[in-house]
């Protein structure tokens, strides 16, 4: 069974590495995940792929059904869950194609279900989000991209903003005001319905660009695919050394 996951984000909708096994479509209490559960091995482990946004890129990050996903992996037995996510870097070193590996969150998201703990329950629960990422997977990616030759940030504040339209460029002053360093639109509620679940969560975050009027030219979604598709080969490489680690 396998105990290991990959939620793939824009730029990552498949795993080339990746030797299918099968797939697998499933129904949860909470509705249907973004696309059938993708088995595989990579480094001759087996792993869950998860494409975010759908197997064709379709799902805007405010309408993923971040519960159906969260639950069916854990249903499959997974216990360790790598998050890719491409963002937008404010702080001046996060440039397009780098990888980060955030230790801290900030949500600004609104109106989406952000808890499986509102039905049903026998006692409110409230969760311990104080370190949002699991420390010890977020090290293991750190260690892995050192391994692979990569040099990764290793850590971070990652705004989660609404979306789909990109920030302003006030928007952006803001956030760094409030302390953030990275700006994407899919971090939650993902992260914290993982560790409603207990599973063991980091993310590895790939800038597409720089954030709204942070950078010379105007963001463009070519433009993102572009810096993104340099910068996912290296969660490629990223990835191949984690997973026998792992597993
Ligand atoms: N802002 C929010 N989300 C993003 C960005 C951005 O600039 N780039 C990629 N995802």
């Amino acid at each position: 069974m396998a105990k290991l996951a990959i939620i793939g984000g824009t730029g990552l909708t498949s795993l080339k590495d990746l030797e299918l096994t099968r797939r697998e479509v499933m129904h949860t209490p909470y509705g249907e995940p973004s696309a059938p559960l993708v088995y595989g091995e990579m480094a001759g482990k087996e792993l869950l792929f998860l494409p975010r946004h759908g197997a064709g890129h379709t799902i805007p990050p405010h309408k993923i059904n971040y519960r159906a996903n969260l639950w069916a992996l854990k249903e499959k037995g997974v216990e360790k869950v790598i998050a890719v996510n491409a963002v937008g870097g404010i702080r001046a070193d996060m440039q397009p194609g780098r990888l980060i590996v955030p230790n801290q969150l900030i949500d600004y998201t609104w109106s989406r279900t952000n808890t499986f703990f509102e039905e049903g329950l026998s006692h409110v629960t409230h969760i311990d989000f104080t370190e949002p990422y699991c420390a010890e997977l977020r090290q293991s990616l750190i260690d892995s991209a050192a391994e692979a030759g990569l040099t990764v940030i290793g850590e971070g504040t990652y705004a989660t903003t609404q979306g789909p339209r990109l920030e302003t460029s006030a928007e952006i002053d803001r956030l760094e005001r409030d302390g953030c360093d990275l700006v994407g639109m899919t971090g939650m509620p993902e992260a914290a319905l993982a560790r409603e679940l207990e599973l063991c969560y980091a993310s590895l975050a790939v800038v597409a660009n720089m954030g709204a009027g942070r950078g010379e030219e105007e963001i463009t979604m070519e433009m993102i695919e572009h810096h993104l598709s340099g910068g996912m080969a290296d969660v490629r490489r990223v990835l191949e050394q984690v997973v026998p680690k792992l597993v």
